[in-house]
């Protein structure tokens, strides 16, 4: 079998896309579970550990599969993560069931899939949000300090406001000044407290700078993917600290990078995904 690589237009989900021979298909390895969705014939294949093959139709593949965690109610969303060992964390699920998707975006809040919400941008899936919170755990303990770059929507902004509850501080930065006013109005409408009391604070500037004047952070969740490693972000991680960040062009991964008490720094690469790209404001929309 030859695996060619090949350009899956669909922003930000952990899904490669690959050329098997000739039909193309979409592989998927959330969580250890393998798929590839065959899309000449809209047949999906399951592999199991030992490889072998268990189809199914293309409508449970895109009602089910691809967004297998996708649901009717926030509550439901979350348990689906649970359910799939994309949650573990207690503290996780609390945050997300907390921060309901439906206020931050209007298009199918609940299914498990970047949504657009204008001027190039996508509010990341939930599953996505839920491997990141996952992964930053550790570093999202209780009074700790988190840059978000690429805030968006303020969805995650606020999932990462809850977690390091209030002693702790967000700082969620966005390149596109239309998309800082969206993450405010929709913080204001849900949670107006956290920007009350400063535990979240929106900035408008470029992230692959960071933003100096709040480091060190004790994590940076970096929601678009960089063509290469931003020294600027592993300067300004606290030691110990984590930075999670999509790495790539065309073939893109989410890098754990961590900081450790001595200033050691180590790279994991951690899963295949496909974000947008973190770029110049009038690359990623044209006035
Ligand atoms: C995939 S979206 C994720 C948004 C947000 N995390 C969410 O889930 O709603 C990526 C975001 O990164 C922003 N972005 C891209 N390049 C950037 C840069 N150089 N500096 C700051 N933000 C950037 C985009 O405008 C977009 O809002
Ligand atoms: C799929 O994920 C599992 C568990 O995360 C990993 O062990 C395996 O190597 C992955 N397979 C591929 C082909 O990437
Ligand atoms: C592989 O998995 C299938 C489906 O679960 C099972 O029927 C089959 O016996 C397994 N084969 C081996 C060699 O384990
Ligand atoms: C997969 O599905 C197709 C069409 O639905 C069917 O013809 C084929 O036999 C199935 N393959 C397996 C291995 O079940
Ligand atoms: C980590 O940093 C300390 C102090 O700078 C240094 O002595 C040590 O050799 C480093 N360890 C590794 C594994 O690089």
């Amino acid at each position: 079998m030859i695996f060619l690589r090949s350009r899956f237009l669909l922003s930000q989900f952990s899904i490669t896309a690959t050329l098997l021979s000739s039909p193309l298909l979409y592989y998927n390895n959330i969580s250890g579970l393998s798929s590839a969705l065959n899309c000449d014939s809209g047949t999906l294949f399951h592999f199991n550990k030992n490889s072998s093959v268990i189809n199914t139709s293309l409508r449970q593949f895109s009602l089910k599969m691809a967004w297998y965690c996708s649901a009717n109610s926030n509550e439901d969303l979350v348990n689906n993560l649970k359910m799939a060992n994309i949650i573990n964390s207690k503290r996780v699920e609390e945050a997300m069931k907390t921060v309901d998707r439906r206020k931050y975006v209007s298009q199918s809040p609940y299914r498990d899939s970047p949504q657009q919400i204008g001027y190039g941008a996508t509010i990341s899936a939930p599953h996505m949000h839920a491997h990141a919170l996952e992964n930053l755990e550790p570093f999202l303990q209780p009074g700790m300090k988190v840059l978000d770059i690429g805030c968006g929507s303020g969805y995650l902004t606020a999932c990462l406001a809850e977690m390091v509850g209030p002693e702790g501080k967000v700082v969620g930065i966005e390149h596109i000044k239309e998309l800082v006013d969206m993450s405010r109005k929709n913080i204001q409408k849900d949670r107006p407290e956290l920007l009350e009391s400063q535990r979240v604070i929106l900035v408008h500037g470029d992230g692959r700078e960071g933003y100096l004047e709040e480091a060190p952070y004790d994590c940076i969740h970096v929601g678009a993917a960089a063509e290469k490693t931003p020294h600027a972000l592993i300067n300004q991680l606290k030691a110990p600290g984590r930075l999670f960040i999509p790495v790539g062009g065309y073939d893109q991964y989410i890098y754990q990078i961590d900081k450790d008490v001595n200033g050691n720094v180590t790279h994991k690469k951690v899963m295949g995904v496909m974000y947008v790209p973190l770029t110049d404001a009038d690359k990623q929309w044209s006035r």
